[in-house]
């Protein structure tokens, strides 16, 4: 997925940079826990700074009491056949499910996520958050100073008009776009995003990832893996996605959050994304979450919500509408098999009140908002992996290819078979393309910081900017 860039990085790199920075500074541990790649930070001292929560928690903290969620009688088996209801997302308690994470979540939060405040990692007078590592080394995607925002990969318009198939997260022409908007942002929107692991899982990051900043590989069942994985039952992750879609173009983000992020500028006549940040405005779009309920095939619920202007209530959380969950990829439905032998998904619910998004990705399987419709929360986060031996991790070559390849969600292939799959730690990926590398117990996260690493590991400095309209 990233082609070396040398001559840019060898040059930034030279003597002069040695001078001015003193060598060890340039340790993994330095860049593992830096707050932002960003070198030319406004002196303007009304922005927000992001400080990386990383004094992971030396134990698993055991029994998780405020999961109530997983009290809740919810059913994870899949029925031959299927007999799925309509009423299932109420009934068989979903909604309650994703309503008692989110207000976990929003414990101690700003009530409108202001600006100034950003999402708060102390909850009570403890550290409920923690970021993971190496995710401000990237100087084209990688953390900014003022939210810890990363940026997502994001598509071209002509991928999508030709057809291209070549799914990204971060797409970026939002649901229900009013007209004219496509030819205004020839590029599309970006999207910025900010992950946070509670007490279970920064356990288990500060586990993969110790004081040292190099990655700590060790055995579980008799395979090798990344210290501190799979995440322990008590985990929670949750991720706010911005985007800079103006509210001209997508009403129902209007009164939504508006973030200042040190995003890449856009060149006011073409439209293109440049290497060049600046202090802008984006507008928090969707909030995802993913727990560990021991439950379910994969260990894991994934589920998201949409910001729509339109709910009732004051706080920006009223305005959270829940989008559904999934739990796994339905390996009996196409393209996992043939069409002709496709069961209707049973491993995702969808909210069915909903008619103002396109809330679902490959086959009515899960996808939120900005992400792509022929892939899914699951069959994405499934395919996080990792390079061994601080190798650089290349989609499709030593790992899984998470945004896609040839034909996905198109027709029933190995590919598909192997992308629409449930597995849990330690298993391979499915297929058997890629028997070296490490399951991340579907972190995508782990998987950035080990691809990062895995850059230091073997060039031993950043790699250069690269266009963002291409990478
Ligand atoms: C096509 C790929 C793709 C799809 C589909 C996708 N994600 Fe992710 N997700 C990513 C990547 C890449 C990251 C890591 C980078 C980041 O956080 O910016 C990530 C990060 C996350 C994280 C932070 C923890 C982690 O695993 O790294 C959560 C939580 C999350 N996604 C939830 C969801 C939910 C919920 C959905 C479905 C509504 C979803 N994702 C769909 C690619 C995807």
């Amino acid at each position: 997925m990233h082609k070396l860039v040398l001559a840019g990085a060898a040059l930034a790199c030279g003597p002069l940079a040695a001078q001015t920075a003193p060598a060890k500074e340039h340790n993994a541990a330095y860049y593992a826990f830096r707050n932002t790649v960003d070198q030319k930070i406004p002196p303007d001292p009304s922005l927000p700074h992001f400080q990386l929560s990383h004094s992971y928690p030396a134990r698993n903290p055991g029994t998780c009491k405020e999961c109530t969620w997983l009290q809740l009688n919810v059913d994870f088996t899949v029925q031959f056949p299927p007999q799925v209801s309509p009423s299932r997302w109420h009934d068989g308690h979903w909604d309650e499910y994703l309503n008692r994470i989110l207000q976990y979540v929003k414990q101690g939060q700003d009530p409108n996520l202001k600006n100034d405040v950003g999402f708060r990692t102390t909850v009570d007078g403890k550290t409920r958050w923690f970021n993971v590592p190496w995710m401000a080394y990237d100087p084209t995607a990688g953390r900014e100073f003022i939210h810890g925002t990363t940026n997502e990969r994001t598509a071209h318009l002509s991928n999508l008009i030709n057809g291209r198939n070549r799914p990204v997260r971060g797409v970026n022409f939002l649901p229900l776009m009013s007209q004219g908007c496509e030819a205004e942002w020839p590029h599309g929107f970006e999207t910025w995003a900010v992950g946070f692991y509670n007490e279970w899982g920064g356990y288990a990051v500060g586990k993969a990832f110790p004081a040292t900043g190099e990655p700590h590989i060790t055995s579980y069942q008799g395979s090798r893996m990344p210290d501190g994985l799979p995440f322990p039952e008590g985990t929670v992750v949750v991720k706010v996605l911005t985007t800079n879609a103006p509210v001209s173009c997508v009403s129902y983000l209007k009164n939504s959050p508006e973030w200042q992020i040190h995003r890449h500028a856009v060149d006011p006549k073409t439209k293109d994304y440049l290497c060049r940040r600046e202090v802008q405005i984006s507008r928090v779009v969707q909030v995802d979450v993913a727990v560990v309920d021991p439950r379910s095939p994969t260990r894991w619920v994934y589920g998201t919500f949409g910001y729509d202007a339109d709910l009732p209530g004051d706080t920006f959380w009223d305005h959270l509408l829940p989008l559904g969950v999934q739990w796994g990829s339905d390996p009996w439905t196409f393209p996992a098999v043939p069409q002709q032998n496709g069961l209707p998904p049973q491993q995702t619910v969808l909210n069915p009140q909903i008619n103002i998004f396109e809330h679902f990705g490959c086959e009515r399987r899960l996808a939120g908002p900005v992400d792509n419709p022929q892939s899914s929360c699951m069959s994405c986060h499934g395919s996080a992996y990792a390079a061994p031996g601080g190798a650089v991790s290349t989609m499709g070559l030593n790992v899984p290819p998470s945004f896609g390849f040839d034909g996905m969600c198109v027709q029933y292939s190995l590919d598909n078979a192997a992308y629409f799959q449930n597995q849990q730690p330690p298993q391979h990926f499915p297929g058997g393309r890629f028997p070296d590398a490490y399951s991340l117990d579907t972190s995508l996260q782990l998987e950035v910081a080990f691809t990062q690493y895995g850059y230091f590991h073997t060039q031993h400095a950043p790699e250069a900017c690269k266009d963002p309209n291409q990478f």
